[in-house]
């Protein structure tokens, strides 16, 4: 069912059925994007949920995003793993797809560490690499479509948030320390957040590129924003699935985002353990 803003009640009943079903109190949230997933079964002592046994959660739709809570033991952290994420493009609500993040922070999580698999419009990505994400073109809420419109819960932040500083400069300097300790070619850079589902043309790329963007993605962005509204720590990373096709000369699939995310995990999942290690 299409809600278009959820209460805190709606946000509580959530949190308390994931509450029932694990003893774990997580610090840590982390959302895998597609191809990402196989961090979750790294987990131990692993309490998991499917998201269609949580109340009042967006059930994702997409193959490669097959959706499943675990929260348990990484790195000496307890994390909330998103295993798979809703998109905007599922037809659920800003509100309902950036639930799973305030149900997190009601669980006491106070670190949100986001992947995404993305498009490099940055013409010296190539498939395969990993971008930190430094800060990010917010083209869903310039089309009228920011998370955080609607009554804003006081419980989780204020009515004009600032995004200054979305993505965690100390995070983010974890994060390339890591990257350097494992000799990984660590990029940077600005994503930006479409709704999709088709991917771009090769006009939009160029508007992109000219616009400062350097990969290019269908979510994050939404959680983030919803992260910081509650004064999350956020750390992002994209991993680059292909490269974005400014001159129409070839196609972008889905199947191609899957494959690259074999290449991308391993390195993802260095960084990330690197940076729980260092929390
Ligand atoms: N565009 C948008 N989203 C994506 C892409 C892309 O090229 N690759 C992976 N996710």
């Amino acid at each position: 069912m299409h809600t278009q803003f959820m209460t805190i009640e709606q946000i509580q009943e959530t949190a308390q059925a994931i509450r029932m079903r694990t003893k774990h109190k997580p610090t840590v949230g982390i959302i895998l994007g597609s191809g990402l997933n196989e961090l979750a079964d790294s987990v131990q002592k692993a309490d998991s949920m499917l998201f269609s046994e949580a109340p009042n959660f967006p059930v994702s739709t997409v193959y490669g995003h097959s959706g499943k809570l675990v929260i348990g033991e990484l790195e000496n952290q307890i994390v909330y793993v998103m295993r798979g994420r809703i998109h905007f493009y599922e037809g659920y609500s800003m509100s309902q797809i950036t639930l799973p993040v305030r149900v997190m922070k009601l669980l006491g999580v106070e670190t949100l560490i986001v992947t995404n698999a993305a498009g490099g419009v940055n013409s010296e990505f190539n498939p395969g690499d990993v971008m930190l994400i430094t800060d990010h073109l917010n083209l869903m809420g310039m089309t009228g479509f920011n998370p955080l419109i609607g009554p804003n819960l006081e419980e989780f932040g204020t009515r004009f948030p600032d995004m200054s500083q979305a993505y965690d400069r100390e995070l983010s300097d974890t994060a390339r320390r890591v990257a350097k300790e494992n000799n990984i070619n660590l990029r940077e850079g600005v994503y930006a957040g479409l709704s999709g589902p088709s991917f771009e043309s090769p006009a939009d790329l160029r508007f992109l590129k000219t616009a400062g963007a350097d990969s290019v993605g269908m979510s994050t962005v939404p959680e983030v924003i919803v992260a910081r509204h509650s004064n999350m720590r956020v750390l992002g990373l994209s991993g680059i699935s292909n490269k974005a096709n400014l001159d129409g000369s070839t196609t972008t699939t889905h199947e191609e985002v899957m494959e690259a995310g074999k290449i991308i995990t391993p390195k993802m999942e260095k960084i990330v353990r690197g940076v729980l290690r260092s929390l």
